[in-house]
């Protein structure tokens, strides 16, 4: 039995693939590498000492698809495999709605023809917009998202929805905050291609010298020193919460729809200017930064009540926001050698 894992090379799945292989879960990973490199699968044999499968092919490719299910027995999905450019979602609206959602149904098919159950999807925080009150749980009202991006989210958890009422099967909904870290052996991060998207990276490429400055967008937010806040949460202990999602519906021997939906972050929101702060104190490096206008689209405050993994999941998060930051240094070391 095997885990199928898609855009199991990238930042989140990649950690997540690790934490499969050392619970024991045979994974068999597709991805296109469209945002994720090779080395990232040595990487991962390295730090396990396992192989898992791996399929570098496109979701878009039915066929494809088709034939992996034929030759695997998959007892369940984590579907990693998105674009997430915000900004370029605007841009490229028909690709990402395309790339989001084709990709996700092609997985539906499959699952629905062959009696398939146990499906875990990558959500997101955005889901829910600028909220009325902090902390979000899982109850917060949803709202259409601005985004392209983050319309596909809302629209993947919808078709997910309706998959499981039909179909009488199971899904897992995890609506992730803001992942950030990486893996303690260096060898495992987020892979910025391009211009980064988020904060983290940005601040990771700017002590590095890659950017010159780091653009704070808004010092006048109503929040402790005018920035907005996040919730950060370090993306192994993301990665474990997607096990224990498993682990949870695998043993769910119910023959009735499950929906099972969880937000996952620290419960603690901090400011751009913290975060700088405790990545200079965490590494001993300086920041250069500069304060820009407000960006459009973006929200004030965004942090998560996780109780409802805590107690349903028996998870949390454990790991400080310097000590995810010190990762993310070493990351950009690790990344520095492999460059020279
Ligand atoms: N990183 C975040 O801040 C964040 C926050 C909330 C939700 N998410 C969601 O979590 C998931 C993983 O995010 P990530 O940060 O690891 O992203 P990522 O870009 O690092 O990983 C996604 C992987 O999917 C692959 N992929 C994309 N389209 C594909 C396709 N059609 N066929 C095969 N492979 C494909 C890419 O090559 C990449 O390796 C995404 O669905 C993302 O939307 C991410």
């Amino acid at each position: 039995m095997a885990i199928l894992v898609t855009g199991g090379l990238g930042y989140i799945g990649s950690h997540t693939v690790v934490e499969l292989l050392n619970n024991n879960f045979e994974v068999v990973i597709v991805d296109d590498l469209s945002n994720s490199e090779k080395f990232i699968l040595k990487n991962i044999e390295e730090i396990t000492g396992k192989k898992p499968a791996f399929y570098p092919f496109d979701l878009k490719r039915k066929e494809l698809l088709t034939q992996v299910f034929d030759a695997y027995s998959i007892e369940g999905c984590i579907n990693f495999a998105a674009y997430k450019a915000v900004g370029e979602s605007q841009e490229k609206p028909i690709d990402y709605y395309e790339n989001n959602l084709f990709s996700l149904i092609n997985i539906l098919q499959e699952f629905k023809t062959r009696g398939l159950s146990n499906f875990i999807f990558s959500s997101s925080c955005t889901v829910y917009g600028q909220a009325d009150e902090m902390p979000i749980d899982e109850n917060t009202p949803l709202k259409m998202p601005e985004s392209v991006y983050g319309k596909t989210k809302q629209m993947g958890e919808e078709i997910l929805i309706d998959f499981a009422k039909a179909y009488n099967r199971k899904v897992s909904l995890l609506r992730y905050f803001n992942p950030i870290g990486a893996h303690p052996s260096s060898k495992l991060g987020e892979l910025p291609i391009g211009v980064p998207n988020n904060l983290v990276p940005y601040v990771m490429q700017t002590a590095a010298g890659i950017r010159e400055k780091l653009s704070v967008w808004g010092n006048d937010y109503p929040t402790v020193d005018g920035t907005a806040v996040r919730d950060y949460i370090y993306v192994v202990d993301l990665a474990k919460a997607h096990v224990a999602a498993l682990k949870r519906l695998l043993s769910n021997q119910s023959e009735e729809s499950t929906i099972d939906i969880y937000n996952l972050g620290t419960g603690t929101g901090s400011s751009v200017l913290e975060v700088v702060k405790a990545f200079e104190t965490a590494n001993n490096v300086e920041v250069p930064y500069k304060i820009c206008d407000r960006r459009e689209g973006d929200i004030t405050v965004a942090y998560a009540n996780a109780n409802k993994a805590e107690k349903e999941l028996n998870w949390k998060s454990e790991t400080s926001l310097e000590e995810a930051l010190r990762t993310t240094w070493e990351w950009q070391k690790y990344l520095n050698s492999r460059n020279n």
